[in-house]
């Protein structure tokens, strides 16, 4: 079955003012009536060249528990990788429509990997405005270079280049996010999957749309990966939802969005929770991002650490293998 890609919609004449139906999200949903503009923080900005380690662990673990999202800079990966990683990844998303479509997630795969947009519809019978494109970029042995462009040519060297860096980053944050909890250094990271974490890179494509006021990036969910850290581009989308509102992430140039994702949730028996969120579209520009999910590998089982529970502290979730949490995610099953 053709599968009629939200770029392709757009550059075909058919939606100038309009959209069609199954993209006009119910009212409670519209980001025009739903997105809030009063006076209210910002997503927390954690600074990592901070000369007091226990400042940042302190500004992490706040943000975790009370945001469950927060941007940092002084990372340590290089700007002008990322603006090459988000330059190859723009150069894969102009390519006629039927280069791309080599990627295509093969129909039926149990992966995710591959380019496509998100099969069916929400339950409310409702489609995102979006395309994507999915591959892992680490551990070696889990990638499937079938799903990376050959095209523009640097684009592997740079991915290449991007996890090695993003590692690094992910490593701090396992770190600081443990230690946030009184815990040994370590047992976050090993509570995931340690060295068999998988990095799997997603890029959004969020065309330009006529009626922004009406549709969806992607409708509100939490990341069922174990955290995920995120690159945008300069126009803005990403929403999150706290204390009752949605509200705009703002964009810092070279700064990461990192997610706290179920998988962190669930370790840390609720004490860090999952950010819910969800992406607004532009009527001019097109939008993009480049979140890459950590996630476990799919036999290994995640539950509630066993050094934050006691007679007082029960926990609160079901240990599960990663792939059993997925399935039920997707299909909406308890
Ligand atoms: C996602 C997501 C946010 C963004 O792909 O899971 O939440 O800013 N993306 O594009
Ligand atoms: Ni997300």
């Amino acid at each position: 079955m053709e599968v009629e890609r939200v770029q392709a919609i757009v550059s075909s004449s058919l939606a100038k003012d309009n959209i069609p139906l199954e993209f006009v999200r119910p009212e409670d949903e519209q980001p025009a009536i739903t997105t809030f503009h009063g006076p209210i923080p910002d997503i927390p900005v954690i600074d990592f060249n901070h000369p007091d380690q226990d400042h940042i662990i302190h500004l992490i673990a706040n943000a975790s528990r009370d945001w469950g999202i927060f941007q940092v800079v002084n990372h340590g990966i290089p700007f002008h990788l990322i603006q090459k990683l988000q330059q190859v990844g723009k150069e894969f998303f102009d390519l006629p429509q039927e280069e791309k479509e080599v990627y295509a997630k093969p129909p039926g795969a149990l992966t995710l990997e591959g380019y496509g947009s998100k099969i069916g519809k929400d339950v409310n019978g409702k489609k995102n405005w979006a395309d994507h494109l999915f591959h892992k970029i680490w551990p070696a042995s889990c990638i499937n270079h079938q799903f990376w462009p050959k095209n523009p040519p640097p684009y592997r060297a740079v991915n290449e280049e991007y996890a090695q860096e993003v590692r690094k980053v992910v490593d701090k944050l396992f770190k600081w996010l443990s230690m946030g909890l009184g815990l040994e250094a370590d047992v976050l990271k090993q509570g995931v999957g340690g060295e068999e974490i998988e990095y799997m890179m997603k890029i959004n494509y969020y065309p330009p749309c006529p009626r922004p006021d009406l549709t969806l990036g992607v409708t509100s969910h939490t990341d069922l990966s174990a955290m995920t850290v995120l690159v945008p581009n300069e126009v803005p989308g990403l929403q999150v939802f706290k204390d009752g509102h949605w509200i705009d992430a703002k964009y810092i140039p070279g700064a990461l969005i990192i997610h706290i994702g179920d998988q962190i949730e669930i370790l840390s028996n609720g004490k860090y929770k999952a950010v819910l969120h969800r992406t607004t579209v532009d009527k001019e520009k097109t939008r993009m991002s480049w979140p890459v999910f950590l996630e476990p590998p799919g036999e290994f089982v995640v539950g509630p650490l066993p050094q934050l529970l006691d007679p007082q502290i029960p926990p609160k979730y079901k240990p599960k293998k990663f792939k059993d949490y997925s399935y039920c995610k997707f299909h909406k099953l308890p």
